[in-house]
Parts: C-alpha cells; sequence; structure tokens
C-alpha cells in the first residue's frame, strides 16, 4: 500500500508544516501510535468511545506525531448496527428471492403448463419459466453470500442448451442496500416431472447475451461489424451529479453554513472525514445546509507520486449519492454562484454571519438567523482545523453522522467483481507490513512473523488446502507471497488491474468526473478496495493475534 512511501522517505518531509504530521485513525480500528519522546499511547477505538474521550484525545496531541494503520478502512456502512437502519432513503424495494418465491412461482407454472404434453426435449427454450425457476433454485443453493433480488428473463447462450440469465444482488455483508448486477451462462438439462435444472454454470459476467443492452446512444462504432463487442455495462444507477439550487428563491429560502478551507487540507484522509463530519453534523445541528467542497487534497501517503495531490473529487473515494439522499448539501461552487448572483441583484446584501474563530460555538450560532453562517478558518494550526468546533462542550451537542458516509459504488462494483470472480467462496488473509514491520522496538515479532515461511505454516492451521486465499496487504512487492502458491489459489489487489485499468468502467466513469482526463488508482482507492474484499472473506484471519502476538498498537498495548 502507499502508506509505504513513508519508507522511503522521512515521514512528513513533504508535508508543509510540522504539525501535518498528524495522522489521525479515527476509525481505523485501532491504532494511534504516538511516538513522540518514547511515548506509547494506545487510542481509544473511536467508534466505541464518547465524542468528549476522542475530543481529549485530539485537542492533547496537537503536535504529537500519530502513525495510523492505513491498510484497513472503515465507514460508515462496515459497522454493524450503526446507523444504516435509520437511512430509509435506501430502503430495499424489491423483495429478496428466496425458496419460499421460487416455489409458489413454481406451483403457479406447474397449474399452467399441466395440460401440455411436458416435452422439454430439443432446444431448451430460455424464456420458458421453469429455466428460470431452475437457474433461481440452483443460485440460491450455490451463492449463500448474496441475496437475489430481481431477474430478467433468460435469453439464448451461445449454444441450444445454454441460457444466459442475468439478475441483480446485494451482498448480505453489506450494509448498504445498493444493488449489484450479475450474467451467467448456464447449461440446461432435463430434470424430473416436466421441469428443467441446471447442468453447468460459467462464472461471474460470463452470461453476456443477458447483458442489458444500454438504452441510450448510438451503438454503431467504428471498426464495427462481426464480432462487435456487445456494449459495455456501465452502472446506470448511480446518479452523483452536483444538485443545483435552482432558482435565486429556492436560495434565498435556504440556510447555509459554509466553512472556509482550513489546515485539514491536505491532511491524511482520516483527518479530513473527522473534520469534514464534524462540519455537517454542525449543520445538522442548526438545521442548516452545508455548503461541501468536493475538490479533495488526498495526502502524501496515499499517492504513488508521494505528493499531496489537489483536485481530487469526493466522489471518487465517497458515495455522494447517498450522502445527498441523507444529508442537506450544496456544492461550494453552485452555492457560491448564487450568493454572488443574489448580491449583485439586489440592494439588500445577503445576510451574513461571519465567525473567525472555533471558539465560538455552535450552540452560541443556534439562534442566529442570517441565511449564512460562515466559519473562516484563519487562524494559525492547529487553530484553524474543522474538527475543533466539535470539541469541548460542542461535542455534547453535535454528532458526527457518520451513517452519511459509504464508500463509492464505483469502488464498490471493483470488489464486487473481484468477490464475484471468486464466487465468493473465499478466505481472505489480512497482511500488516510496512512500517510496522520495520519498527522493531514496537513490533518485535511482526516482520518474522508475516515472512513468508511463518505465513505458510500459520495458514496451514487456519485455511485448507487450494482454497481462494485473498490477501490484502500493504506489502509493496507482490511476489512476495509467491511460497503461498505452492498451498492456496492466491489473490491480489494487483492480480486485478483491469478492472481500473484504461479498458474499465470505472476508468471511462471516473474520467467523467474529471473533465475527461484519467483518474489514477490512488493509494486510498486500493485500501478501500482492499478492505472490503477482507470482509467479504468466509475465513478472515487477522495479523494481529491470529498470526502475532505483537499487539496492534505496538508493545505491551494489548
Ligand atoms: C507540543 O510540544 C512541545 C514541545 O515538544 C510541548 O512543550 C507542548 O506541551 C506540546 N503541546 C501539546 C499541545 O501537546
Ligand atoms: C394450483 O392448483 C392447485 C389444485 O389444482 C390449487 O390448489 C393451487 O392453489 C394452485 N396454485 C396456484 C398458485 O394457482
Ligand atoms: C418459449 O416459452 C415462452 C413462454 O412459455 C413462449 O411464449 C414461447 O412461445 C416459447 N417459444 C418457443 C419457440 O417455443
Ligand atoms: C416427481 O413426481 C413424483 C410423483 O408426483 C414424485 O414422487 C417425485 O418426488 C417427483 N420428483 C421430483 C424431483 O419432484
Ligand atoms: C444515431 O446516429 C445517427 C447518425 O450519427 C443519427 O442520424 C441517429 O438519429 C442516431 N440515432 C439515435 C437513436 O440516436
Ligand atoms: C439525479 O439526481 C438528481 C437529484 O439529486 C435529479 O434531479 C436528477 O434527475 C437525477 N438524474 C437521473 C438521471 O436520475
Ligand atoms: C432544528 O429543528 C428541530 C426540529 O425542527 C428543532 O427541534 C431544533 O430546535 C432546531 N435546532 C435549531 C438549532 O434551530
Ligand atoms: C491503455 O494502456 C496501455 C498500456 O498502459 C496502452 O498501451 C494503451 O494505449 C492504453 N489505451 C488507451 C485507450 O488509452
Ligand atoms: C470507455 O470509453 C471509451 C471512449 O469513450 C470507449 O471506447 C470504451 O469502449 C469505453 N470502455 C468501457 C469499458 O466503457
Ligand atoms: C483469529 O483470532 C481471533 C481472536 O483470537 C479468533 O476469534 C479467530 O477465530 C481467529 N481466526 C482464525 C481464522 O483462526
Amino acid at each position: 500500500m502507499k502508506e509505504d512511501s513513508n519508507l522511503t522517505e522521512p515521514i512528513g518531509q513533504n508535508l508543509i508544516k510540522v504539525i501535518s504530521n498528524v495522522c489521525f485513525s479515527v476509525f481505523v480500528f485501532a491504532v494511534l501510535i504516538v511516538t513522540v519522546i518514547a511515548i506509547t499511547y494506545q487510542p481509544p477505538d473511536p467508534w466505541l468511545e464518547s465524542s468528549p474521550a476522542l475530543t481529549k484525545l485530539f485537542t492533547q496531541f496537537h503536535n504529537a506525531t500519530f502513525q495510523n494503520d492505513n491498510s484497513v478502512l472503515k465507514t460508515g456502512e462496515d459497522l454493524p448496527d450503526f446507523g444504516i437502519a435509520e437511512t430509509p432513503a435506501v430502503a430495499p424495494a424489491v423483495m429478496p428471492i428466496t425458496e419460499a418465491v421460487i416455489e409458489e412461482k413454481e406451483e403457479r407454472v406447474t397449474n399452467m403448463s399441466l395440460k401440455s404434453d411436458c416435452d422439454l426435449a430439443g432446444p431448451v427454450n430460455c424464456s420458458d419459466p421453469r429455466v428460470l425457476i431452475a437457474v433461481e433454485r440452483f443460485n440460491l443453493r450455490f451463492f449463500k453470500a448474496i441475496v437475489f433480488l430481481e431477474y430478467q428473463t433468460p435469453v439464448r447462450g451461445s449454444a441450444p442448451n445454454e441460457c444466459d440469465v442475468s439478475w441483480r444482488f446485494r451482498n448480505k455483508k453489506e450494509k448498504s442496500w445498493r444493488k449489484y448486477r450479475d450474467f451467467r451462462r448456464f447449461r440446461i438439462g432435463v430434470g424430473e416431472n416436466c421441469t428443467y435444472r441446471v447442468t453447468g454454470a460459467n462464472g461471474w459476467h460470463s452470461g453476456v447475451n443477458a447483458r442489458r443492452q444500454r438504452s441510450r446512444g448510438n451503438a454503431t462504432r467504428s471498426g464495427g461489424g462481426i464480432g462487435r463487442i456487445a456494449p459495455p455495462v456501465r452502472d446506470e444507477e448511480i446518479n452523483d451529479t452536483i444538485p443545483l439550487l435552482g432558482s435565486e428563491m429556492t436560495f434565498r429560502k435556504g440556510k447555509y453554513l459554509y466553512y472556509s478551507r482550513g489546515g485539514d487540507y491536505c491532511k491524511g484522509m482520516n483527518h479530513f472525514l473527522w473534520s469534514f463530519l464534524c462540519g455537517l453534523g454542525e449543520a445538522q445541528y442548526l438545521n442548516r445546509t452545508f455548503v461541501m467542497d468536493l475538490s479533495i487534497c488526498l495526502a502524501a501517503t496515499y499517492n504513488p507520486s508521494n505528493k499531496d495531490e489537489e483536485g481530487k473529487d469526493f466522489r471518487y473515494y465517497f458515495d455522494f449519492e447517498h450522502l445527498k439522499e441523507v444529508a442537506s448539501i450544496v456544492e461550494e461552487g453552485e452555492f457560491l454562484r448564487d450568493w454572488k448572483k443574489w448580491d449583485h441583484s439586489r440592494k439588500r446584501k445577503v445576510p451574513v454571519r461571519k465567525v473567525a474563530t472555533y471558539k465560538v460555538t455552535p450552540m452560541q450560532l443556534s439562534k442566529d438567523r442570517s441565511t449564512i453562517i460562515w466559519r473562516q478558518f484563519d487562524a494559525p494550526e492547529p487553530e484553524n482545523y474543522w474538527y475543533r468546533v466539535c470539541e469541548g462542550q460542542a461535542a455534547k451537542y453535535i454528532q458526527r453522522p457518520w451513517h452519511a458516509l459509504w464508500k463509492s459504488k464505483r469502488l464498490m462494483n471493483i470488489v464486487t467483481e473481484i468477490s464475484g470472480r471468486m464466487d465468493w467462496d473465499f478466505d481472505a488473509v489480512h497482511v500488516v507490513r510496512g512500517e510496522k514491520a520495520q519498527n522493531k522496538e514496537l513490533w518485535p515479532h511482526l516482520d518474522s512473523d508475516t515472512s513468508p515461511d511463518a505465513l505458510l505454516a500459520k495458514l496451514k492451521e487456519m485455511v485448507h488446502p487450494w482454497r481462494n486465499l485473498y490477501i490484502a496487504t500493504n506489502e509493496p512487492f507482490y511476489n512476495y507471497f509467491d511460497k503461498l502458491r505452492s498451498q492456496y489459489k492466491v489473490h491480489l489487489l494487483d492480480d486485478y488491474k483491469e478492472l481500473w485499468g484504461n479498458t474499465s468502467d470505472w476508468y471511462n466513469e471516473t474520467r467523467l468526473l474529471n473533465r475527461g482526463r484519467p483518474v489514477e488508482f490512488d493509494g486510498y482507492m486500493r485500501v478501500a478496495v482492499d478492505t472490503e474484499v477482507l470482509y467479504r472473506a468466509k475465513t478472515r484471519v487477522e495479523t494481529f493475534y491470529n498470526l502475532t502476538k505483537d499487539c496492534k498498537d505496538g508493545i505491551n498495548t494489548c
């Protein structure tokens, strides 16, 4: 993982200020290691700790150096019993297809076809409802990890006894109700009593004839003709366009909370989220629309270039559509345009309350009727961090809306593709190496316990031979795990490069967000995908406590 860029350069060398060294592990499980003057500090698990405790932590350690475990990354959707149930906008609209549903359908079909002579010989009629019933039943038995939602009528495959079937599903491990699509090719045989049965099935996305044709646009292409490739399956369900404010009237009726860019810019992603959710939380507390800057500066540790990179779109990483649904937000550019328009067209300007310091609490602002409350973060670091607004007393009133934050559906499509290709039948091991493995003082055994030989020996106790084994890791050397290939079918993120390569949907779709320019698959995206695939494994082996007795947060912390 790209955090290892830290290995080659002293931490923070590229960062602008001393305090930039502060990295936050806010929701990563565990892990902030304060390496100041030999202090080892075990931070609270933010998902479990109260906000005052966290606030204390963050204020105490402003100028400390934090290192976090960037190799696992959690967002609202990964948290069991955390807020997800409160998001009615994404409640299931479609009933899952269960055995009971299939039986009922079968009964209906059988009643109808009793009169027919039940001659199933000859080419299979894929649109015969009995074919779909056979496929549904097969899928239900075979794919225990997913919930089947809707099937399309099967269509003919490449041979007379083949049918291509497409369906939508969701993953049981995912708390969100997002739906994904698969289409596979099935071989159909004749069963007993006037039924069909599935005699074979091909892999993920093999049923190309059932792939939904894109309706919009002109499919004709240069170089078309024979062997023309079916149009790509773009995820048409993503609608993360920037909402327009619309008329001046709507703008006038709104109440806004606007945060100027603060010292959080170009800090680690966890710092960004900790701050962003503070702002969003304040807006919710004040019943205001939060003005949101979708342009993110991704810190150097996640960038292959090892430099901070500006102009990253929030939507590369997070699900903006979901955010729009559950929170009141407006995009900064839209907002500023309307504000300016308003100020130009009227004598009386928009009422604005400027707030110069975070020391003005949200509670003090709750009575303010100004159209815009504008928090300016001009003070020197660390006085200019957004999250400071949520410190102290405010922490009692403001709740960070974690549930509003899901990972980008575009990244989740990659996750689904990887786990789908393994038919959701895989085990995974999380191998933390990188800086921690180098740091013998805090993790004396980690390096040796994650050496190829040690890994193999340990895994043999926990994972059956020749299983699919996905390795989520921050070890940058691809061949490091070769030894495991003698026992397992090893899968690494880089084996799936084409999913974000220049022929992928991801590439095309993110490019659209980036005014036609290609988007780099950066370290943060890698961690996001690695983490999610890891969570979908049947057996999950963790580095700490499974592979090594070293403590997650350094020596003597467990
Ligand atoms: C920052 O560091 C200095 C010197 O290391 C120390 O005196 C000071 O108390 C620290 N401040 C905080 C807020 O930790
Ligand atoms: C099928 O027919 C049986 C008897 O003919 C009847 O009891 C049953 O309700 C029917 N089922 C459906 C779904 O129509
Ligand atoms: C296939 O089955 C469908 C539905 O039962 C029926 O409408 C259609 O006529 C059948 N086609 C052929 C070629 O038998
Ligand atoms: C086929 O029908 C017979 C008689 O109705 C029944 O005994 C048998 O279990 C059925 N077979 C299947 C696979 O449903
Ligand atoms: C397809 O493209 C042709 C010419 O490029 C145009 O005349 C036609 O209207 C287009 N059809 C659709 C459905 O857009
Ligand atoms: C996308 O969502 C916006 C609201 O956020 C809506 O106005 C627009 O019509 C939607 N677009 C599509 C194609 O569904
Ligand atoms: C926000 O709205 C809720 C419900 O309408 C109300 O109870 C609460 O007092 C409002 N908060 C502020 C700060 O105006
Ligand atoms: C995609 O990348 C490959 C290798 O990096 C390059 O050879 C090819 O020209 C690229 N194709 C497009 C369409 O950019
Ligand atoms: C991506 O876009 C390019 C050009 O618009 C197109 O040729 C290519 O087929 C698209 N690929 C996918 C996977 O959508
Ligand atoms: C890993 O360790 C945890 C805690 O000791 C244990 O519950 C879990 O079963 C272990 N995982 C495996 C695959 O053995």
